[in-house]
């Protein structure tokens, strides 16, 4: 029920010059009191190359045409960092002129630490790895205090981390020999620059496994659950509500890259239906003229959509209208004093808004959800904290009664598929 009236009375913004803040509510984004739907688009190459391709005010134009509110930009850390192999003087101001032009369209900008390094400053093949490390403590430390003033900046704190004990994912430590830093780290490194700007937490196996982020809480605020569900065995829609969906009644569940590899379209319609049911956010993957299997929502660089491209583009269209038709219907009923059943309905939906408003009233001292060490339960068990992927995609499997369960031996398998189709995506 609270699904529906929230659905009704959800508005986009997209005149945000006068923006006071975005924020966290329990599971919502709020924008001058108004709930907030991030629906837009990821744009690469600031990843691998520090100036970027064909970055435009005009390509930014062109995905606020699209219906867009969101533009994703995925950077490097070692093009960054002035310590780094890699280093490029000019990539900060590159960096600073998209978010520039981005917000000056109206849009919001999510800042996506896509490529790392290891820990290995010196090395000239930074990359997608397994999960941050020591320098993207200093990037995030050098990123938070620039952006900090404009929370229409989100970060996305670390883009894929693949397969990875959920303690080590959350507070970093040693793994198969190597250190690697935490998401709690890594949203440390940017609250300690007293940046309050929304993080999105991106779950394990590419970033696409939220399940064991349920049971860990992290102390802090303004945070955003992220996912990517790509199509191969170990995420397909039968895991969506265990690896993420559940989530979505606690807090703001953003998938940041979603698709395909082929130029079939049924995952991504699946995907983009459910993500309207669950009000989860997204920014398509990607923004590049290149082919189905990487996969671009372009075909050509003017902007004409790719097969899974139109339905990205129908998606972001269809969801601006019918929300914003839904608002005005509820406006004109007001002033009406027939249907009186549809009145019914509606005034039902009201006072639960009216309530909302009223609960939102006495918190509003403190615009986000305060989950600091004090009021938090603590970390799981022992027991629990060393376990891994593999057991919780065993109960997954035990949970539901399905046709396509896993057995123990099998799961080698289909994890070493799943990583060789992430391999071939970038
Ligand atoms: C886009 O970028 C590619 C590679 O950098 C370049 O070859 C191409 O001409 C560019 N296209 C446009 C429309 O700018
Ligand atoms: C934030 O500060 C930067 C300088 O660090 C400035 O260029 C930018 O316009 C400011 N943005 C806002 C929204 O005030
Ligand atoms: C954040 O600040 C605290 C307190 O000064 C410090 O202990 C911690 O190491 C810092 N964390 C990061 C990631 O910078
Ligand atoms: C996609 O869906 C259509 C219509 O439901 C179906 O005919 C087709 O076989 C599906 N394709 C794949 C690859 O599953
Ligand atoms: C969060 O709660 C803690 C302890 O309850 C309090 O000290 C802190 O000021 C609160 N922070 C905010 C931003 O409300």
């Amino acid at each position: 029920m609270i699904k529906i009236i929230l659905f009704l009375t959800l508005i986009l913004i997209f005149n945000i010059n006068d923006i006071e803040s975005l924020y966290v509510k329990g599971p919502f984004l709020i924008d001058k009191d108004k709930i907030i739907l991030l629906r837009g688009i990821s744009r690469p190459s600031l990843e691998w190359y520090a100036f970027g391709e064909n970055l435009s005010l005009n390509d930014y134009k062109l995905m606020k045409g699209w219906g867009a509110n969101v533009v994703r930009l995925s950077l490097n850390q070692d093009f960054w960092l002035e310590k780094a192999k890699l280093y490029n003087k000019e990539y900060k101001e590159t960096v600073a002129k998209q978010v520039k032009m981005i917000r000056s369209l109206g849009m919001y900008c999510i800042l996506d630490l896509h490529w790392s390094d290891d820990g290995d400053i010196n090395t000239e093949q930074a990359g997608q790895k397994r999960m941050a490390d020591e320098n993207s403590i200093e990037f995030w430390k050098q990123v938070a205090p620039i952006y900090k003033n404009d929370t229409g900046v989100l970060f996305e704190l670390y883009n894929e981390p693949l397969l990875l004990p959920w303690r080590v994912w959350k507070e970093g430590g040693v793994y198969n020999g190597k250190k690697y830093i935490g998401m709690q780290q890594l949203y440390d490194a940017v609250r300690n620059q007293s940046a309050e700007n929304i993080v999105i937490i991106n779950g394990i196996r590419w970033g696409f496994d939220l399940y064991g982020a349920k049971d860990l809480v992290f102390p802090g605020y303004n945070i955003m659950f992220g996912t990517h569900p790509y199509k191969d065995p170990t995420r397909v829609k039968k895991y969506w509500d265990q690896t993420f969906g559940d989530l979505s009644d606690k807090y703001p569940i953003i998938a940041t890259e979603f698709g395909e590899f082929t130029c079939d379209t049924n995952y991504t319609k699946e995907f983009l239906d459910y993500a309207d049911m669950k009000e989860i956010h997204w920014s398509a993957w990607g923004w590049y003229k290149k082919d189905c299997a990487f996969p671009s929502v372009i075909a050509e660089w003017d902007g004409t959509p790719s097969a899974v491209g139109e339905l990205v583009k129908e998606s972001l269209t269809r969801t601006i209208k019918e929300i914003n038709i839904n608002f005005l219907d509820i406006e004109d009923k007001d002033k009406d004093n027939e249907k009186e059943k549809e009145k019914e309905e509606e005034e039902e939906g009201k006072e639960a808004k009216e309530k909302e408003k009223e609960n939102e009233k006495d918190t509003d001292h403190h615009r986000h959800h305060n989950t600091s060490k004090e009021n938090v339960t603590p970390l799981k068990s022992a027991e629990d904290e060393e376990r891994d992927f593999i057991d919780d995609f065993e109960t997954i499997d035990e949970e539901k009664d399905d046709d396509m369960s896993v057995g123990s031996s099998e799961i080698g398998a289909i994890v070493s598929a799943a990583i060789d189709v992430e391999n071939n995506k970038t």
